[in-house]
């Protein structure tokens, strides 16, 4: 695992020379090589064989940013190759060294068409100045809560929001802790988009938990919606506000257990969740996670906490931005936090009880889920009826 210590001085070091870089190149090259014989590296979107390689992680094949290898060394200093690919991917990239930039524009006015970034559909606009549409800026300030909640969800998934709305993002004061919930979104395009707006602004104006920025909401675009909501937490919550968690809309959170698990964490330069160690980066460019080698060539991502469910002290999202400055911005957002991590010599560090984040899903029982944080649920859940009856006083086990 990569140490906090030792990353610094490590990219420096590989900056200021080319001929290591390409050595490095060179051998994470030969380990990709060695590593696909060796374990076949498929892409298995089955969470039953997910669950068996983040148990199992000697067994073939790793899935997802989260196939979990522990068997092998870690990806040390992997954030190196993600600067030097400053090159490839400038316009992306506004911390940009000023020589690099002058010496690609140079570049560009030499061919006559400027030739389509083929990373392009791997990076995303980040960072760029966003704006918020739809913003509730004073109700950390106000309330200054213990933990505060944040829901990425499409625009137009009004279901979702009034499923956690009745569910566990109600819970406003747990163990006498004030807990918050907001939901980002970002913008819709296309039919209807005026009308979803309008419907919005009445949301947000019954419900007061809406954060709304001007950015393409998509898939592609998760990362920017992360980043975004690291600028809103540091500009709006970092004062008196101990943790955040990101959660995903379809998850069953238990926030009486969140809370007691981070009355006695870390309060600074803590992130939790399900951490990923030494995650093979996915090759095949038909996955939904695929990396080309050209972006970024370790076999390895670093260490990293699933985007299903992390949780961060509140001094990180303003590292964590400044961080990003230095990164280019991979669309796969819990990966791309983790570059940012490593970046700043802080791993993400595993939660006290492994049974805590679940991204296989638990099968409900009031005993099972008394004992997780946060579980994903099968799709055809009916989570209110579950909450109602997780919620019935009398012993869960
Ligand atoms: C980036 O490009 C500049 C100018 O072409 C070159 O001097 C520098 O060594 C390159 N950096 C890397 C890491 O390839
Ligand atoms: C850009 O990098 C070069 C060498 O890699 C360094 O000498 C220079 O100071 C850097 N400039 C900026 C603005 O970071
Ligand atoms: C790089 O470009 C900037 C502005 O475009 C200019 O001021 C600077 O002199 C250039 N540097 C080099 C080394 O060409
Ligand atoms: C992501 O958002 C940016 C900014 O709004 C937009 O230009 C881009 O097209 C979006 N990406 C996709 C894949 O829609």
């Amino acid at each position: 695992m990569t140490e906090a210590g030792d990353l610094p001085e490590k990219r420096r070091w590989c900056r200021s020379c080319r001929s290591w870089f390409l050595v490095i190149l060179v051998l994470g090259t030969v380990f990709f090589f060695y590593n696909t014989n060796k374990e076949q590296m498929l892409f298995d979107l089955n969470p039953k064989t997910l669950w068996r390689q983040l148990k199992n992680p000697k067994q073939s094949g790793a899935t997802h940013p989260a196939g979990v290898n522990t068997s092998t060394p870690a990806s040390k200093g992997t954030v190196t190759a993600l600067l030097q690919n400053e090159n490839i991917t400038l316009s992306m990239a506004t911390g940009a060294n000023q020589t690099t930039t002058n010496a690609s524009s140079a570049q560009q006015t030499m061919s006559p068409l400027p030739t389509p970034n083929p990373l392009s559909p791997y990076i995303v606009e980040y960072p760029y100045e966003y704006h918020f549409i739809i913003n509730e800026p004073e109700k950390c300030k106000q309330e200054k809560p213990f933990v505060v909640l944040m829901v990425p969800v499409a625009p137009h998934n009004r279901a979702h929001r009034d499923i956690i709305r009745s569910t566990w993002g109600g819970e406003s004061l747990v163990h006498g802790k004030v807990v918050m919930l907001f939901f980002l979104l970002g913008k819709q395009s296309g039919d209807g988009a005026p009308q979803l707006q309008e419907q919005l602004l009445k949301e947000s104006a019954e419900h007061r938990d809406l954060i709304q920025s001007d950015f393409l909401d998509c898939y592609k675009n998760l990362t920017i919606k992360t980043m975004v909501m690291l600028e809103w937490l540091d500009a709006h919550c970092s004062a008196g506000v101990s943790y955040a968690m990101k959660i995903d809309s379809d998850m069953f959170l238990n926030v009486p257990n969140l809370v007691n698990m981070l009355l006695t964490a870390p309060k600074t330069n803590y992130m939790t969740g399900l951490v990923a160690r030494g995650a093979a980066v996915l090759r095949d460019p038909k996955s939904k996670w695929f990396i080309p080698v050209e972006l970024f060539p370790h076999p390895q991502y670093p260490r990293y906490a699933l985007g299903l469910g992390y949780v961060l002290s509140l001094d990180l999202p303003k590292k964590l931005v400044g961080a990003s400055r230095h990164i280019t911005a991979l669309y796969i957002e819990d990966v791309y936090l983790g570059f940012c991590m490593e970046y700043l010599g802080i791993p993400p560090t595993d939660p006290p009880n492994w049974r805590y984040f679940q991204v296989n899903p638990v099968w409900y029982t009031r005993c099972a889920y008394s004992r997780l944080i946060a579980t994903t649920t099968y799709e055809n859940t009916n989570r209110v009826s579950v909450w109602k009856d997780f919620k019935k006083p009398g012993p869960y086990c």
